[in-house]
């Protein structure tokens, strides 16, 4: 036969006291445990609008694996100026006017009649830069006002230098026009004697 235990009224009263107290220990707990994952929620769900909006704020970034990243702009972003332009002061040429004037050397007449032409961009010895965010992107030949042949670059560090080949008698005009991606298009004559 099994014991039946009787406990005295002090007895259930210390078994209630003690059911209460880890009944209060555990609530104390459970709510410490959810305060720490509303906090860890509210934490990550911030972190990601951010990303979001920094994604927004400027459309030259792209972001790749959580990591910010400049898209490289292109040929067409990075050529903002194409404005004809001139001496401002034909008796005082600036450094940065030379350094954007075409010098054209012509070569000898040959037997058919065919001139070497050689074109740099920079004259009087300063030679315009050549780097990713300003280069010269093109240069053309022009005969007596009329356009022969044009020649684009991109801006891979190539020196601004071109090289064309027309057939030219005395008297004929010789323009070659560059144009600077950030400070327009320049031009320069010469005369066949
Ligand atoms: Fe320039």
């Amino acid at each position: 036969m099994s014991k039946v235990k009787f406990l005295s009224k002090n007895s259930y009263f210390e078994q209630f006291c003690l059911i209460l107290s880890k009944f209060y220990i555990h609530m104390k707990l459970f709510r410490f445990i959810t305060a720490g994952i509303v906090l860890a929620s509210v934490a990550i769900s911030t972190q990601s609008c951010g990303n979001e909006t920094e994604q927004k704020k400027d459309s030259s970034t792209i972001v790749k694996d959580s990591v910010e990243v400049v898209k490289p702009k292109t040929r067409e972003e990075l050529i903002i100026n194409r404005k004809e332009m001139s001496f401002a002061k034909p008796d005082s040429v600036t450094d940065f006017e030379w350094k954007h004037t075409p010098d054209i050397t012509l070569g000898k007449s040959e037997k058919d009649g065919t001139t070497a032409i050689s074109v740099k961009i920079g004259s009087k010895g300063i030679v315009h830069p050549s780097v990713t965010e300003h280069w010269i992107d093109f240069i053309t030949l022009v005969v007596n006002g009329t356009e022969l042949e044009k020649k684009e670059f991109n801006n891979d560090g190539a020196a601004p230098e071109a090289s064309f080949t027309a057939k030219l008698k005395k008297g004929d005009v010789v323009t070659v026009n560059a144009g600077c991606n950030l400070h327009g298009i320049w031009k320069n004559s010469v005369t066949v004697k």
